[in-house]
This record gives structure tokens, sequence and C-alpha cells, in this order.
């Protein structure tokens, strides 16, 4: 396995090449319970997959033919990404497991933001997944299992849409599309936070619910998605939002300006420090574009986009 941040070259011999879209995520909802023994925390959220994408490309060769740097092995190049690739693990676990697919060169093309709680990294990983079974099944349920072990957010990206995560996130529902919903993605420019570093300000903050607390939220949150249609506001909260704050204090003036240009509700997504602004009924895209035009001036990577489903992220021939 390599991981690189150019581009090689080694197309001859190829044999196949698929292209995946690896949406990003915002939640919804996220309540957040205490700390279990593996240093994880117990979690009740929401997310949705949004257009807001990046783009996959494998290609299949034969041993030898697949870049310098692959030769023998998989080779995962992701440019603007430095350090380990989720989705070169995804590959290697899969190998582990016995995955015997001639080696593949993975080109990854970043547009959803890095460090940012909109999961990009998990969406590649999972993305990754899907095309390399495209290739080769692999076993579904040990697909699963290897998605929860690359990190909480995986397997709700691995068919993505509306899910309901439970445990730390990693024990997903999906649920049928929320009508009428838009969304204004507003990026910190140049800001990045630690997922690790924000959960622990949660808890030195005294953020985590109980668990019976923990317990009513999912009743509510299940109660909602059962009558589908717009949340109420009750729902609508993220309990990482304070922490997020209070390491990057900057996202205040995020979630105000958000707000400000339309959006109904604005919420940090996951640990942040990304807003997502949400707009609902029949005219919510034009609002949100619209929001994303005014936005831009401060926020230049403000962006607006729809909930997607898993059509939208399946493998296609090149
Ligand atoms: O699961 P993942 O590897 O993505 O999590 C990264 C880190 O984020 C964990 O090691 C933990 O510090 C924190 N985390 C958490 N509770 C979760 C998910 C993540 O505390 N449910």
């Amino acid at each position: 396995m390599s991981v690189e941040g150019q581009p090689g070259d080694g197309k001859e011999g190829d044999l196949l090449t698929l292209h995946a879209r690896a949406p990003g995520k915002v939640n919804l909802a996220l309540f957040l319970g205490p700390a279990r023994q593996d240093g994880r925390h117990e979690l009740v959220t929401l997310f949705q997959a949004v257009s807001l994408s990046d783009e996959l490309t494998l290609t299949v060769g034969t041993v030898g033919t697949v870049g310098e740097a692959g030769v023998g092995g998989d080779q995962v190049i992701c440019p603007g990404v430095e350090g380990p690739n989720l989705a070169a693990a995804a590959l290697a676990g899969l190998r582990a497991r016995g995955w015997e697919a001639p080696p593949v060169r993975l080109e990854i093309e970043k547009h959803v933001p890095v460090a940012a709680g909109m999961g990009g990294g998990s969406a590649d990983a999972a993305a990754a997944l899907r095309l390399a079974v495209e290739v080769l099944p692999g076993r579904p349920e040990e697909v699963a299992g290897l998605a929860a072990e690359l990190g909480s957010d995986v397997p709700s990206q691995l068919v993505p849409g509306l899910v309901l995560g439970t445990g730390a996130g990693d024990l997903v529902e999906p649920y049928p599309p929320l009508p009428g919903l838009a969304v204004v993605i507003v990026p910190q420019q140049g800001r990045a936070l630690s997922t690790p570093e924000v959960f622990a300000e949660a808890d030195r903050l005294g953020l985590p619910r109980s668990r019976q607390a923990l317990r009513e939220r999912y009743e509510e949150l299940v109660e909602t998605l059962r009558v589908g249609g717009r949340p109420p506001a009750s729902v609508m909260v993220n309990d990482l939002q304070p922490a997020a704050l209070s390491l990057c204090p900057e996202v205040g003036e995020a979630l105000g300006a958000t707000e400000t240009a339309g959006a109904e509700t604005a919420l940090v997504s996951g640990s942040g420090p990304t807003v997502a602004g949400f707009f609902w009924g029949q005219d919510a895209d034009e609002r949100a574009r619209r929001a994303a035009e005014t936005l831009v001036a401060e926020y230049p990577r403000a962006v607006a986009a729809q909930p997607v489903t898993a059509e939208y992220a399946l493998p296609r021939a090149a």
C-alpha cells in the first residue's frame, strides 16, 4: 500500500475504471451521552448526506501496471491531504480480510472540507469500500464490520442518505428522505478541529447527558422520524456545539451570519467547525442558493447543497 500526494502514471495495462461520489454529511441532530470503556461516547445522531462530495476514481490493473509505487500493492492518491488516509486503511482492511482483486489505484479529488465535521475522510473510506466491492464482492457483514472499525462515521456513509446513528454513531438505521430540505454549508476557511479534542472539551464542559436523558432524546427523534417532515427545534440540536465554540469562537459569528442569511436553523456539523444552515419548504433550494451567494463574501467556500440518497453515490463505469 502506498499513499501519495501526487498523481502517478502507469495507466498501461489498466483493466477497468470506476467512479463514485463520496458525499459529505451534516448532522440534523446530535445528542451526546456518556463516555464508554473504549473511549468513545454514546451518541444519538441524525446524519444527512449532502451533494457536497469528494470524487473517487478507482482503476484496476494487473500487478506491475498500477503506478510505480503501487507495484504489487494498492496506491491511494489524494492531493491536498497529507498523512494517513482512511480510504487507504479501507483497502488495506479489505486485503487483510482476504479480498484478492488485482492492485488498484484510487484517486481522490477533495471538495468536502477536511477536519471540519462533515465526515469527509469517512465518506472517502466508505466510497472506497463501495468501489472495491464493485470490482470484487466482499462478504457484506465483513465490509460492514470493517466500516465500523475504520471510524464511527463510516457505517452511516456506506449507504448515504438520512441515517439514524446510535452506539458511538456506528449503529445505523436508514430513513426515507425528509421532503423540502435544502442546506447551506459554511466552511471556516483555514480552521480545522480535531474530533477527539472536541469530545474532550465536551467532557471538560460537562456536556454529556445521562443514559436516561439520551434515551429520551432517542425516543423523541424516532417519533419525529415516524411522523416525517421538518423536525421540531427541540430535536435540531448539536450537543457538541458549545465545545466547538469553546475551541473555535469564530464559529459563533458563522452561526449568526448563516441565520442572518435566511437559514431557519444553523448548527455546527458534527464536531465542527463547519456550520450548516437548514431551509425547509417549496423554495428551500432557491433560498439556500441565495444565502450561499450572500455568505460567500465573508466565507469564500460557502455553498448550497441538497440532501442526497444512496443512488447519488453508486459506483459507475468511467
Ligand atoms: O470513531 P472515530 O475513530 O472516528 O473517533 C475518533 C475519536 O473521536 C475517538 O477516538 C474519540 O476520541 C472521539 N469520539 C468519541 N465518541 C464518538 C465518536 C468519536 O468520543 N462517538
